[in-house]
């Protein structure tokens, strides 16, 4: 997904197919949808009255006296003409109010649908995801998605609907030729316009992709800010950052330059109709064939049919571009899932929280198997460590039992049940994990801990964090509970961050619960404050304690040392020293560490 924004052709065909997806939204507001239709005819057919009207005011005021036009009439005729131009105006009002509901209700749903879907997808997207050009792209998509249903319902047929009435009056009214210039031009215009705007769409679609790149790499910097101040690298991210915003730059004069070509050519093929008939109808009037308020009518008329087409141009123009632009979004509602429930998956139940790995087999990539056949298990409330070198797979291991992949082979049981066929949403409940890195959310520390169990009263936050003693920090903070951690927690040292998240924990009191090096940012002090915190909490469940530092898991029931992919030893700790085997080694180059007093 990483290049995901590149991987179709720029001037690959909008795929219309998209309007379809707006027809459910519209459905569920029906009662709205036909009262804007109602107004949207009365408003035209207001339009359609006045060049009448002006023709017989004009008609009227030709050569007339006070006498022969009486002042009942001309007053008529005046205020009938204010009155269609009016009702023209509100009706429209009136239309793009009513409607504008059912457009913001759409929006809020679609933008809430793609987050929702966002979350939905696997560990493997978010990873390769680029934050700021997807923001950017929902936000197109979303602001798309409204302009077409305003547009699309209430543009397209009525503004034809519009031209088909003009053409039709004119043409009975004054003849085939009148109304041949008019549809000549009409079809013409459409064609002109239909061809230079799918010609147009790679500029729109150039500009979109430039935009999410410039985002992409603004955000991106932005979240980096530390390394970039530790490097004195300032100019060089500004000097990324202006490389997108310079073909951000192109891309939008490109486009620019040829909505001219395309709003140029309109121009034009208007210009001649408009000539021609103003042409015509004045040679008429010369002729004595028609009348000077025929030739207001004509004019009039002329005027009001190319608003709507311009219009239409220009509907037609913008639709593309928010297809173009949503194109992306939907793209991204397409994309499934890794890891999907199974369709008949049942809940997890739980009962004594056993859990077994058989014959795990795991690569992130064929090129490089992690995992080769790991088989071990964890009794009902016992506490299991799983040791070994950094980057042997001990996260990984994590990550299967959570389920974030599925192993090539073998399977994950909890209480006799494959995780692969209960829902990932029990699963999930059931593990608590205190991770290697905790990021947290940019709120109060009192927040982020309530964060284990949402609807936790204060009371038992304060308890959470009591057990997790991080009571003792909050007591120095000026701000108390209150303090915020800033973005990512990063206003707390890495040990405190961890401290937040074992409080989480702790609310949230699943049965089985994983600690991922969660003593790893701390300092020994801490550390074993941390371990008897854990202890106690992880009394009556079970554990799997991941390691690096082995002076965590000495009190282990069983320790199993991964190394190359499986199994290397397992056994207690005394066992495992007395074999003199890998972890007999690992621990006594730690306990000579220790002795020669740098730190772990
Ligand atoms: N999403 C991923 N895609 C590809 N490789 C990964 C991914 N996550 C981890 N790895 C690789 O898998 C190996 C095991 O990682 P991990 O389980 O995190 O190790 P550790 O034992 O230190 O916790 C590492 O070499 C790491 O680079
Ligand atoms: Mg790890």
């Amino acid at each position: 997904m990483r290049h995901g924004n590149f991987e179709h052709e720029t001037d690959a065909p909008v795929n219309w197919r998209i309007i379809w997806h707006l027809i459910p939204y519209l459905r569920q507001y029906s009662g709205r949808v036909a009262l804007t239709f109602a107004l949207l005819l009365a408003a035209k057919g207001a339009i359609l009255v006045v060049p009448f009207v002006m023709k017989y005011l004009v008609d009227s005021l030709d050569g007339a006296t006070a006498e022969s036009l009486a002042t009942g009439v001309l007053f008529g005729l005046v205020l009938a003409y204010g009155a269609a131009r009016f009702s023209n105006v509100l009706f429209a009002e009136l239309r793009d109010t009513i409607f504008g509901r059912v457009t913001e209700q759409a929006m809020r749903q679609i933008a809430l649908e793609v987050f929702r879907h966002v979350h939905s997808l696997d560990l493997e997207y978010h990873l390769n995801r680029r934050t700021g050009g997807l923001a950017r792209d929902i936000e197109r998509g979303t602001t798309g998605i409204g302009f077409l249903m305003r547009f699309f319902v209430f543009n397209i047929a009525p503004n034809l609907f519009e031209i088909l009435m003009v053409s039709g009056i004119l043409l009975f009214n004054y003849g085939a030729s009148f109304a041949l210039i008019t549809l000549a031009s009409v079809i013409l215009y459409g064609l002109f316009s239909f061809r230079a705007t799918e010609w147009r769409t790679q500029f729109v679609r150039e500009v979109a992709e430039a935009d999410s790149m410039s985002s992409t790499r603004a955000v991106d910097s932005l979240l980096n800010f530390e390394t970039v101040k530790y490097f004195t690298n300032e100019e060089f991210e500004a000097q990324r950052y202006d490389s997108e915003l310079a073909s951000l730059e192109g891309a939008r004069r490109r486009n620019r330059l040829s909505l001219f070509g395309l709003n140029g050519g309109q121009a034009l093929i208007i210009a001649v109709a408009q000539t021609s008939m103003i042409g015509l109808a004045g040679w008429q009037v010369r002729d004595g064939s028609i009348t000077l308020g025929d030739f207001i009518l004509i004019n009039q008329f002329m005027l009001q049919l190319f608003i709507p087409l311009g219009f239409l141009g220009f509907v037609f123009r913008e639709m593309k571009g928010s297809l173009a632009n949503i194109e992306k979004m939907f793209e991204l509602l397409a994309l499934r899932p890794g890891v999907v429930d199974a369709a008949d998956a049942r809940e997890l139940q739980v009962s004594r929280g056993e859990v077994s790995f058989e014959g795990i087999g795991f690569s992130y990539n064929p090129q490089r198997a992690i995992l080769k056949g790991v088989s071990f298990a964890m009794g009902a409330g016992e506490k299991v460590a799983v040791v070994g070198d950094s980057g042997s797979g001990k996260s990984t291991l994590v990550k299967l039992l959570f389920r974030f992949y599925d192993p090539q082979a073998g399977r994950i049981l909890i209480d006799g049940q494959d995780i692969r066929g209960v829902s990932q949403r029990s699963l999930r409940r059931a593990i608590g994990i205190v991770p290697q890195d905790t990021v947290l959310f940019n709120d109060s520390i009192l927040e982020n801990v309530r964060y284990g169990d949402p609807g936790a009263s204060d009371a038992r936050v304060m308890e959470a964090i009591r057990l997790a003693h991080l009571d003792a920090f909050i007591a120095n903070l000026p701000d108390g509970v209150e303090t915020l951690v800033g973005e990512r927690g990063l206003k707390l040292s890495g040990g405190e961050r961890q401290r937040v998240s074992i409080a989480r924990t702790i609310l949230k009191r699943p049965p089985i619960l994983v600690f991922d090096e969660a003593t790893s940012s701390l300092d020994s002090k801490s550390e074993r404050a941390i371990l008897a915190a854990l202890e106690e909490i992880s009394q009556g469940h079970t554990s799997l304690v991941i390691a690096h530092r082995l002076s965590t898991v000495v009190d282990a029931d069983r320790i199993f040392v991964l190394h190359n992919g499986e199994i290397a030893e397992s056994g207690t700790h005394e066992e495992l020293l007395s074999c003199a085997g890998l972890y007999a080694q690992l621990w006594s180059a730690q306990q000579k560490q220790r002795e020669a007093g740098s730190p772990l």
